[in-house]
């Protein structure tokens, strides 16, 4: 029995490279080496809802802040991601209870013992860090390996250590190991970032919800994630105000009772849907998206072409025949361009009429998805932090690999609007943002399918 997808053989005239592949599979013998691939045929408009889910970006510092609640504490709205499941073990190793059902989590660390993260989990997830923050705030210590860079770059965590030490905390690092100790209960200060480090601002705020005081944190990242940060903390009982502001103020308190919340809709994969309707042509209601999240991607996807309304359930995107290049963006800290959104807005000025100038001012290597998107035809020139697109009328399919997360959905984006079948690979990338693109996707009518 062949391969069926969404109801649909893969013997379909839709699928014959996959029909093909899997053939070859079979002549293999019994050992099919499984490589996951996406596999996309453009040129269908897309129409329909299609669902937004809860932000792996608030997800992640909510489940570390669950180490501060002396009690029971529900996620609701958590995306099914293996980022996800790495921070629910790491709650489990530091000996809270976690359990999941369907988008809930549910942590109780009324008997969190453990100080140390776990280096292999430490490596599958760099984010990782931010439990930094709130280990060593309810336990008087916390271990974990050096987080290490990524495929975007170095990631050093400087910032995360100067605003800790500024609280008191003594910081070893050796071995490349981080060894944290508060010797007794944390002091409030105040702190001034270099640069609004969205990482940095989320380890301080958990350590100082339960220091002694009041402390200042000045140049704090701005992002909609802190403010449900602040949300989450301020629901177990901390006291924070300007939250969403540079200037974020923390009143410590002896304690954090566990809370019930909803994780925010994640604004990147709103981008990606709305993205990809832009590119693909039609249009589609992204439900759940917050347009008070997207206030600089949506006046660039309008001087594109596209038709934006704002409803109460989401936001429409309505595409135009061919887009219009967007111009100049550079990427900067919130309220400024996201640098998470970047990939997939020029996956759809690819194929716009006239040129587009990105330039990345957040990490030094976020242009590894430009060689694939050239594979599928597109015409950018990168130099040094700066990408120039110049518009092509169409792309066409090719064998492209995801570079990493946001990359990869870039080529998810471009394909939906490409001449013929791209297949994408190294799909782990992918997987780590976004539940099922594939899923999502196809339930606007893209011909995607995963094999
Ligand atoms: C968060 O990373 C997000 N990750 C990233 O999303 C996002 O791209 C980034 O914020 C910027 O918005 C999560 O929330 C899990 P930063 P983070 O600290 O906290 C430098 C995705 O696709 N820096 O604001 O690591 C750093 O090198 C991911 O979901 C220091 O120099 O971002 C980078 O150049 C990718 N020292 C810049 O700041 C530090 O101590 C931004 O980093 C910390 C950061």
């Amino acid at each position: 029995m062949g391969i069926r997808w969404m109801g649909q053989a893969l013997s379909s005239p839709f699928f014959p490279v996959c029909h093909k592949m899997a053939a070859k599979g079979d002549v293999c013998g019994s050992e099919v080496f499984s490589v996951q691939r996406l596999m996309i045929e453009g040129g269908t408009p897309l129409r329909g809802e299609i669902p937004v889910h809860g932000a792996k970006n608030s997800a992640l510092p909510l489940l570390a802040a669950a180490v501060l609640c002396q009690g029971e504490t529900v996620l609701h709205g958590c995306p099914q991601l293996s980022d996800v499941a790495a921070a629910c073990r790491i709650l489990t190793e530091l000996g809270c209870r976690v359990r999941r059902e369907g988008h809930s989590i549910f942590v109780d660390a009324s008997s969190v013992s453990n100080p140390w993260v776990p280096d292999d989990l430490m490596r599958e997830m760099r984010s990782s860090v931010v439990f930094l923050g709130s280990v060593a705030a309810r336990l008087g210590e916390a271990s974990l390996c050096f987080p290490g860079g990524c495929e975007l770059g170095a990631r050093p965590i400087d910032l995360h250590l100067f605003g800790l030490r500024a609280l008191g905390m003594e910081i070893e690092e050796r071995d490349r190991h981080i060894y944290a100790r508060t010797g007794g209960r944390l002091t409030g200060a105040r702190i001034r970032l270099r640069f609004p480090s969205v990482g940095a601002t989320e380890n301080i705020l958990l350590a100082a919800t339960l220091a002694q005081g009041e402390t200042i944190l000045e140049n704090a990242a701005m992002e909609p994630e802190i403010v449900d940060l602040a949300g989450f903390l301020t629901a177990c009982g901390a006291r924070i105000r300007g939250a969403g502001t540079d200037t974020i103020v923390v009143e410590g308190v002896d304690r954090l009772h566990g809370c019930e919340y909803t994780v925010m809709p994640d604004r990147i994969e709103a981008a990606t849907w709305l993205c990809g309707c832009a590119a693909a042509g039609g249009e589609i209601l992204a439900l759940g998206a917050r347009a008070d999240c997207l206030q600089s991607l949506l006046p660039l996807l309008e001087r594109m072409g596209c038709r934006i309304r704002v409803m109460p359930e989401g936001v429409l995107l309505a595409a135009p025949a061919r887009l219009a290049g967007c111009g100049q963006v550079v990427t900067s800290p919130y309220p400024g361009f996201p640098t998470d959104m970047q990939a997939v807005l020029m996956a759809a000025a690819a194929t716009a009429e006239g040129e587009s100038r990105f330039t990345e001012t957040i990490f030094e290597n976020r242009f590894r998805h430009v060689a694939q998107l050239e594979k599928m035809g597109a015409r950018i020139q990168v130099d040094g932090m700066e990408a120039r697109v110049e518009g092509v009328p169409l792309l066409h399919g090719a064998e492209v690999e995801a570079t990493d997360l946001r990359g990869g959905a870039a080529l998810a984006v471009a394909a939906l609007g490409a001449l013929g079948v791209t297949q994408i690979t190294q799909l782990r990338h992918i997987d780590r943002g976004y539940e099922s693109l594939e899923r999502d996707f196809s339930a606007v009518g893209a011909k995607i399918v995963r094999i």
